[in-house]
């Protein structure tokens, strides 16, 4: 964390915040509306009240005067207060929690919000984005409800040449959390695309504002296709891309996977703030499917080919080229070799 990043007062939590995590730690058992009326400095009519607004955004709540409220289900939606309730306490990541229906691009919200100065934590997500945008200018598909698309503002103590690490950290943390989340193990291709066999699931987009000699601030914008049906990706992406849906052979449970996501991003981005890159690196390395094959990486107009060989401390690749000496390489198109 950077000790020089500015902080603003955490917000207390919400009351539904607070009641929907009472209510998940209770479980069927079901968690006393007197109990909650007091913990929230507020009458059981009041307690009474946002549980029929809660009722209204979808979460199935059953009240009886034995067992208070029970949270039955939960609707397939993204909702902060839920959000906030399911991380619980975090270090960093996820401190504050927004969720938009539609929006242009996260990335771009998240760097607005660190332009006007909010602290390093914050997490916006969005139903659907309308220009939601990948590496090197692509396109992003992000169709409502389907994936996860988000965007976390990191203020990290960090050179801009190691921001790879960022990368390496995040996409540790997305594998950790869709392999806690459903049993799956994805791969993962340097730097950042989270694969299943030659199908992509998840990308990563970290965008920098950095003077010569530190990172001001990072925008690390995370896209996960979750449950889309092979028929809903185009045509010319059926090939290369994938859902967590497609790949389990099952509907993923969203809001719990974002919750998985932001819990694991705030143990990596930990480590790294501690200084201990290596634990998470070395946790890429065992991932990594590039590491061993012959690779061509292309950067701008140059196309380089060679034999990827291990990841250094500031997170790029070392290649061994066909002429036997390794390149160092921070960033750009892989593609993995026959
Ligand atoms: C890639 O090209 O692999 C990176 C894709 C990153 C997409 C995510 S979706 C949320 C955030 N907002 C954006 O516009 N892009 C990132």
């Amino acid at each position: 964390m950077n000790a020089t990043a500015p902080k603003l007062p955490a917000r207390p939590p919400s009351a539904d915040t607070l009641i929907l995590a009472a209510m998940r730690r209770a479980g069927e058992t079901g968690a006393s509306g007197a109990e909650l009326a007091k913990q929230l400095g507020v009458s059981r009519a009041a307690v009474w009240a946002r549980i029929e607004e809660l009722r209204k955004l979808g979460y199935d709540i059953s009240a009886s005067p034995h067992q208070g409220y029970a949270l039955r289900a939960s609707p397939d939606a993204l909702h902060g207060d839920d959000l906030l309730a399911r991380v619980g306490d975090t270090r960093v990541v996820g401190r504050a929690i927004q969720v938009f229906k539609e929006t242009d691009s996260t990335n771009d919200i998240v760097d607005k919000l660190a332009h006007d100065g909010v602290a390093e934590g914050v997490v916006v997500f969005a139903e659907s984005q309308t220009k939601g945008r990948g590496r090197l200018g692509r396109r992003w598909l992000s169709p409502p409800g389907k994936g996860l698309w988000c965007s976390v503002l990191l203020r990290p103590n960090l050179h801009p040449m190691a921001a790879t690490q960022l990368t390496v950290i995040s996409a540790v943390a997305v594998a950790r959390a869709i392999e806690r989340q459903t049993g799956l193990t994805p791969g993962i291709k340097w730097p950042n695309d989270i694969m299943f066999g030659p199908r992509k699931c998840a990308g990563i987009l970290i965008e920098l504002s950095a003077e010569i000699d530190h990172i001001r601030h990072a925008v690390l914008g995370i896209g996960l296709d979750v449950n889309l049906t092979p028929a809903e990706f185009p045509a010319e992406l059926r090939a290369s891309a994938t859902s967590l849906q497609a790949e389990a052979g099952h509907p993923i449970d969203r809001p719990a996977l974002a919750a998985a996501l932001l819990h694991e991003l705030d143990v990596v981005y930990a480590r790294l703030c501690e200084g201990d890159f290596h634990e998470v690196g070395d946790d890429w390395m065992r991932r990594c499917t590039t590491l061993g094959h012959r690779v061509t990486i292309r950067v701008g107009d140059r196309a380089l080919t060679g034999t990827a060989e291990a990841l250094d401390e500031e997170g790029a690749l070392l290649v061994r080229t066909e002429h036997g000496h390794v390149e160092r390489i921070m960033g750009g198109d892989v593609t993995l070799e026959k």
